[in-house]
């Protein structure tokens, strides 16, 4: 198995199951074609059971989505694995994720069936999915509230029958970083070093992207996620956050993926711009302020060395340089600073004082005071 971490993005899948979003088959397809650039391993590019015109946008999806894998979403029968066929019939590489429940809950209650009738419908249709696609994906369903037996069961049920990977997904963001390291390593050590172990974080409890985390400390060789987050309920563990962690921290996680990460920036600025879900401000690493500096301490400093107060600069993800806000914290150095960039030569220290004393009372609300509202209070003590 290579080295690195493989990206599976689901942004068109479980983040188009995020209320209130829908993405057109263009949209669709354009944020298909920006994640072929970005270089994600696998493009899980929708659920064929839903509708026709899902199956129709997978298709068009397929036929952009080159030197990869795509994949869909389907339950554990014929006729939603025949869906998934005809969806990926012009794919370069189809995958099908195939799930069932594999918690108790899920089993008895969401399904109405006894564990054994779950095994034998997951032999069957791991069976017939294999003879149309080139690889099955296994998926438990509620994976981190199952019983570990029940799961184990599952899994090898599933691999007896010819699926070549399994995944972990939390699908109600549940588990905790260490608790879901664990469960990760438990299921590695079923599988074998040579499968493929996929994991799947919600966010339920603000943990998605720990948790992805710890799973590769743990031995998962894939991530799914999406970009901004985005997805059913709380959201899916945010791609931008995961890659930029594994290629930050690569001295402490010592695997990382293969993405043009200077295609970051641009991609959750697609997926915000079509999905119509605005990144906070404070979202790290494509959130507005995640690069800026407002602290006339920190403005010191980063003036100094950009080092002492970035741990990446915006560059490593293609985002544009916002460097020093101009507000109610900012001192002496950052507004001498920001007046050179603005080639302002003010005549005195009394008039640099008076302009750094209008800023604070203008910005006092909490308005950071932009290039143009700087030069007219500069304009206001020159003259
Ligand atoms: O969260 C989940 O379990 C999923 C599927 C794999 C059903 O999105
Ligand atoms: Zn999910």
């Amino acid at each position: 198995m290579t080295d690195h971490v493989q990206i599976s993005d689901t942004t068109l899948r479980d983040g188009e199951q995020a209320a209130g979003v829908a993405f057109s088959l263009d949209d669709k397809v354009e944020i298909a074609k920006q994640l072929n650039r970005l270089g994600v391993d696998e493009v899980e590019a929708g659920f064929p059971g839903s509708s026709e015109a899902e199956v129709a946008a997978i298709q068009a999806v397929s036929r952009v989505v080159t030197g990869r894998r795509t994949a869909v979403l389907v339950r554990a029968l014929r006729s939603d694995i025949d869906k998934g066929a005809e969806a990926l019939k012009f794919a370069e590489q189809p995958v099908a994720t195939l799930f069932a429940p594999v918690s108790e809950l899920h089993i008895r209650v969401k399904f109405g069936k006894t564990l054994d009738e779950v095994l034998a419908m997951i032999e069957d249709a791991v069976q017939y999915a294999c003879k149309r696609f080139q690889q099955v994906i296994f998926s438990g369903e509620d994976v981190t509230r199952a019983d570990p037996e029940t799961l184990e069961r599952c899994y090898l049920t599933a691999l007896s029958a010819g699926a070549s990977m399994v995944s972990v997904p939390d699908t109600v963001g549940y588990a905790q970083p260490e608790e879901f390291g664990r469960l990760v390593a438990r299921v590695r050590a079923l599988v074998g070093p040579d499968t493929g172990v996929r994991i799947h974080c919600h966010n339920d409890l603000g943990v998605g992207v720990a948790n992805s985390l710890a799973a590769v400390r743990h031995g998962a060789n894939i991530v799914s996620c999406t970009f901004n987050g985005i997805g059913e309920r709380a959201g899916n563990a945010a791609l931008e956050e995961i890659v930029a962690a594994l290629a930050i921290r690569e001295d402490y996680y010592q695997r990382k993926t293969r993405l043009k990460l200077d295609e970051i920036y641009a991609t959750s600025q697609l997926v915000s711009r079509l999905s119509g879900v605005a990144i906070g401000d404070t979202k790290p690493i494509v959130g507005a302020n995640a690069f800026a500096h407002s602290a006339g301490i920190h403005q010191h400093g980063v003036l100094q060395d950009r080092s002492t107060y970035e741990i990446a600069s915006p560059s490593l993800i293609g985002a544009p340089e916002r460097g020093l806000v101009i507000g109610k914290h900012t001192g002496h150095h950052g507004l001498r600073a920001k007046l050179t960039q603005l080639h302002v030569d003010l005549p005195s220290q009394g008039a640099f004082d008076a302009v750094l004393a209008e800023v604070k009372l203008r910005a006092h609300n909490g308005t950071d005071i932009d290039d143009a509202t700087l030069l007219s209070i500069v304009k206001g003590h020159v003259n």
